[in-house]
């Protein structure tokens, strides 16, 4: 077991919706779990040596259990099938302890928390945190349906019930989210949180970018992102700073899997650009990003990709490996 993996047992599996189910974890010793902050993710390793990222959706007050929820995607490379169908109460799964990239600002003047369909995961815990602390916020929750939406009835138990709006696409006009005037509506020491689709976010991003909020303002983290692999990726090399070998890297394969059959291991954990984990310096050349991870500042500065599914635009790019 790795530094800081845990052993955990999921002791409750409960359909939440249509195609969303949540595991109860606990840990398997009995003991304590490590505290997380709202906005925390957990790896899970699952059956077949599938990793994939799950956003911690209880009460982050609690320590005796994690709480996560899995949509079944129809075009899933196999972790929310493998989750529904191979992973039943009892079952057994190792995870890492909890990380943080979607962290609430503290103190923010009013926090507008936006999720689409199962990115509610994230922003729900957020919600139970700044209704605790006092911190003033609105909850949007965008789903295709009411039978696809997820945690209606601990919301409407909450004591947050009355900050949350739902916004059904198959719903009438009156409940549609009027993104154009949330954004207008607010702006300084207002932070926007944002976590679905690529499509939700793209859009809600976009329009609040459009509208002048600051990058500093916006957070988001793509629960998961479709790898964009085309036949007319072209080949490219990669040379590694420290050695000066070249790897070729073919137009079917990534950067990791060009390295790996070299034998070069980059850690990996997504494999699609959400997570962060393959993150690699970049010291010559200019990288085709295509993840969701990096900000767009940072991905312009072209000093650092994510090979899992980047590429490059430059013939050569000079890595710092
Ligand atoms: Fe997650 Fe590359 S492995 S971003």
């Amino acid at each position: 077991m790795s530094a800081g993996e845990l052993d955990v047992r999921v002791t409750r599996k409960r359909t939440e919706a249509l195609d969303i189910s949540t595991f109860e974890l606990v840990q398997v010793d009995g003991r304590p779990l490590p505290a997380f902050s709202a906005g925390s993710h957990i790896d899970v390793h699952m059956p077949g040596g599938i990793t994939r990222q799950y956003s911690l959706c209880n009460d982050p007050r609690e320590s005796h259990r994690y709480l996560i929820g899995v949509l079944r995607d129809p075009g899933s490379r196999g972790g929310s099938r493998t989750m529904h169908d191979e992973v039943p109460e009892g079952a057994q799964l190792r995870i890492s302890a909890p990380k943080n990239h979607f962290p609430l600002v503290h103190g923010a003047a009013h926090s507008v928390l936006m999720a689409g369909g199962i990115g509610v995961t994230p922003i729900l815990c957020m919600a139970e945190r700044l209704a605790m602390t006092g911190g003033p916020f609105e909850m949007h929750y965008c789903t295709r349906s009411r039978e696809r939406t997820a945690f209606t009835g601990r919301i409407a138990q909450s004591g947050f019930a009355s900050k949350v709006q739902y916004h059904f696409d198959d719903g009438d006009a009156s409940q549609k989210l009027a993104l154009d005037d949330l954004l207008a509506r607010r702006k300084d020491g207002v932070h926007l949180y944002v976590c679905g689709p690529k499509g939700f976010m793209d859009w809600i991003l976009d329009a609040a970018r459009a509208a002048g909020w600051p990058a500093e303002q916006l957070h988001y983290e793509f629960f998961s992102a479709e790898v964009v692999r085309s036949d007319a990726d072209a080949a490219f090399e990669v040379r590694l700073a420290s050695s000066g070998r070249v790897v070729q890297v073919a137009g079917n394969q990534t950067v990791v899997e060009a390295l790996a059959a070299a034998g070069i291991e980059v850690q990996t954990s997504c494999e699609q650009g959400v997570c962060g984990t393959c993150l690699t310096r970049v010291l010559e050349g200019e990288p085709d990003h295509r993840d969701m991870y990096l900000t767009p500042e940072e991905q312009a500065a072209n000093d650092q990709f994510t090979p899992c599914c980047s590429r490059s635009h430059s013939r050569l790019l000079v890595l710092d490996l």
